[in-house]
Parts: C-alpha cells; sequence; structure tokens
C-alpha cells in the first residue's frame, strides 16, 4: 500500500517477480527443444517491461513501426524480431529492412510484392513467412478469434500453393517459414491440437514437393486465469507446451516460433484505482472510481471480467456494487453486482490480471491523462 501514498491513482502496478518466475518457467519447459518464444509486443510495451523481458533472452512479435523501434531500443535482438501485421506500410517495411529483423510474416500477395519491390530497391533479401489462416475456431471472443475463413487475417489453405510459389519465384525475398496465429485467450488445448495437425499436413505436404521451410511460428493465444488470479498466477505452460511437444513434428534442425503475449505479463499487473463516490441509484449501489475505460477498455470493449479487490476496506459485510468509472460512456463499467467488502470514498481497489492489453491499449479519450506504471521492486 506505500506505493498508493506515493503515486497518485489510478496506476499500473506490476509485479516484476511473479513476471521473472512466469518467463524461470517458459524458459524450463522449452529447455531442449528448438523452440524459441517471441514476446507479442502489444500485450504491454512499457520499456521496463520490455527490458525484463528481452534481458532474458526472448525474441520479440511486433505489429508495427513503432514497436520494431521499441523492441529495439529496449534491447530485443533485430534477428529476433518477427514483424506480422496485415497492413504493412511501406516506411514500416523499410524500417525491418534497414533493422535486418529476422521475419515478416506476410498476409497477402500483394504485400509479398511490396516487401520484394521495397527489397529490391535497397539491395536487400527480406527473410519471410506467409501467414495461414487454418480455419481453426478458438472457441474465445470474437473479437479476438483470428483463424478462422471469417477473419482477415493470413492465406486460405486453398490459396496458399500459389502463394509458395510466387514467394520462391522472387529474387528479393527469402521463403524461410510458415506462420499461424489462431486467437488470444485460448484456454482448451484442443484448438492448438487441431493446429498442430494441420501444421504436420503442411509439412508433409511442402516436403513431397521438395520445400523444407526452416521455421514454424506458432503464434500465441495462450489463455490466463481471469477468475482465480492467486490460485493460477502462471499461465498452464506446462500443458501448452507439452501439446505442442506431443503433436507437433518438426523437422531436424526447424525451429519452431511462439508469440505469447498475455501469458507471459497479463497476470504480473494490476490497474489501481481509488473510489471517488459511492452512489444509490433506484436500489442499485454504484461504486465510482478513478480509473475508466481509458485506462483499461478490455471490460467495454470484449465485455472482459477482471477480479476486484477492495485492499482498504476490512468490513465483514459484504454488498454488491456496480464498479464504474469517470468516462461519459455507459459501457465505462468495470463490473456489474460485484460483491466487495463494505466500500467508501477513498477506498483503494486492485483490477486485477491486468499486465497485457491494459496499458497498451489505454488512451487518452475525455482528455484524461495515461495512467502512470509503477513496479516492484523498482526497476
Ligand atoms: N501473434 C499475433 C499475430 C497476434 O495477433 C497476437 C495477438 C499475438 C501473437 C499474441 O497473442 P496472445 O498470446 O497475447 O494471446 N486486446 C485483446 C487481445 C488481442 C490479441 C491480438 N493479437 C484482449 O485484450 O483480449
Amino acid at each position: 500500500m506505500d506505493v498508493v501514498e506515493r503515486t497518485t491513482t489510478p496506476f499500473y502496478y506490476y509485479d516484476m517477480h511473479l513476471l521473472d518466475e512466469t518467463m524461470d518457467q517458459i524458459l524450463r519447459h522449452i529447455s531442449g527443444y528448438p523452440f524459441q518464444i517471441h514476446y507479442a509486443l502489444k500485450a504491454n510495451s512499457n520499456p521496463h517491461i520490455l527490458r525484463a523481458i528481452s534481458k532474458r533472452g526472448l525474441g520479440a512479435d511486433v505489429v508495427s513501426g513503432g514497436e520494431i523501434q521499441a523492441a529495439i531500443a529496449h534491447g530485443f535482438k533485430p534477428e529476433e524480431i518477427n514483424f506480422s501485421g496485415v497492413a504493412k506500410a511501406d516506411w514500416e517495411i523499410k524500417l525491418g529492412l534497414e533493422s535486418g529483423i529476422g521475419c515478416f510474416n506476410v498476409e497477402s500477395a500483394t504485400e509479398l510484392d511490396v516487401i520484394d519491390m521495397l527489397a529490391g530497391q535497397m539491395g536487400k533479401t527480406a527473410p519471410i513467412a506467409i501467414r495461414v489462416n487454418p480455419d481453426i475456431d478458438a472457441h474465445t471472443h470474437k473479437y479476438i478469434t483470428t483463424g478462422t475463413a471469417a477473419n482477415k487475417f493470413g492465406i486460405g489453405i486453398e490459396e496458399l500453393d500459389p502463394m509458395v510459389a510466387h514467394a520462391r519465384s522472387l529474387a528479393h525475398v527469402n521463403l524461410v517459414g510458415l506462420h499461424f496465429h489462431i486467437g488470444s485467450q485460448i484456454t482448451q488445448m484442443q484448438p492448438f491440437i487441431m493446429l498442430c495437425d494441420t501444421v504436420n499436413k503442411l509439412l508433409e505436404r511442402y516436403e513431397s514437393q521438395g520445400i523444407r521451410f526452416p521455421l514454424i511460428n506458432v503464434g500465441g493465444g495462450l489463455g490466463i486465469d481471469y477468475t482465480a488470479p492467486d490460485e493460477h498466477p502462471i499461465a498452464p505452460f506446462e500443458d501448452y507446451f507439452n501439446t505442442f511437444k506431443t503433436h507437433l513434428t518438426p523437422r531436424d534442425g526447424q525451429q519452431v516460433h511462439f508469440e505469447l503475449g498475455r501469458a507471459i505479463v497479463g497476470p504480473c499487473g494490476s490497474l489501481i484505482a481509488r473510489v471517488m463516490y459511492i452512489k444509490e441509484n433506484r436500489g442499485k449501489k454504484f461504486a465510482l472510481i478513478d480509473a475508466g475505460m481509458n485506462d483499461l477498455i478490455r471490460p467495454a470493449l470484449y465485455g472482459a471480467k477482471h477480479v476486484i479487490q477492495n485492499l482498504t476496506s476490512l468490513d465483514q459485510t459484504v454488498e454488491s456494487y456496480d464498479v464504474a468509472g469517470p468516462v461519459c460512456e455507459s459501457s465505462d463499467l468495470f463490473a456489474t453486482d460485484y460483491q466487495l467488502p463494505v466500500t467508501r470514498r477513498g477506498d483503494i481497489l486492485a483490477i486485477r490480471s491486468a499486465g497485457a492489453y491494459g496499458e497498451s491499449m489505454a488512451s487518452c479519450y475525455n482528455m484524461r491523462p495515461l495512467p502512470p506504471s509503477v513496479f516492484q521492486p523498482e526497476p
């Protein structure tokens, strides 16, 4: 609680020990396997978080020129950066080429031609992987499902042969792999097993044509436990990596890349807010707090549910509150009918599991300042 006295609310609080422990586990599970983890910067691009992750030797998965710059500035090796993104701008492609990034994950035939042209102009060869849309339903929220035929991402398997042939015919691109990403906050292993099956079949198919890929990128998407953050502070990495160890058959010398975001940083962050007012309206109690949807948009955008704790109240009596922010939108609501100990003006609340897609999606809507961040231990 002493950090609350030193910092104005709302702010993001990061448990850096938990982040480290999470990375320890990941590194332990992949040791001895040709697996490489590329941290998906979009989940959280706070410089201190980036440094803590790059220090452990992870690569980076980026989706914009800004993320390329941030990754390099905060210690990721350019050759360990993979650049995804469905509509890369010319300047972003050029920046990737100049920086010598490891791989462009290509999403369309036109993008392939543009990369080839720009690489040719710069006298370079671009390492590329083709993003395949495997048409697998990840059984997650529709806004974060990416691998079905209805999504804008990737190349359908039916169109893959001509795309592979085209990539191999171009002078300034080097086809090094296939890339997949089926969605986010995936909590069952079944979609990943289906993904492994698809990858295995494609590898066989291309091998029979004499085509080998040095790398396979299976994307990210491993979910975290939003309902019990203290019981499960670390994502189920053992299950997850075992799924790939069991079901994927990488070829000799083939690297398997993972692009995890949420599972790495989600649990270690909380949004800390102060209760401004308790308001009763037609029998409903609202706890109005100083954090809003601009600070953490997940509940408003996806209907996401985060555990909320009152860090101040020791009251044994529990009451039901709608926990809402100050922004002028009805969707600026963190929870409805949420049970909290009797809550009063001035109490401090923690909105848990907000380390991923919290700070990175914050905005200045309503001209509110961006929330600051606090780290324990301090960097
Ligand atoms: N790779 C690609 C190509 C992606 O599109 C994503 C996430 C990832 C990797 C990392 O996925 P993760 O391991 O974090 O699930 N804002 C949403 C999540 C959007 C995910 C977008 N893509 C949320 O707050 O739930």
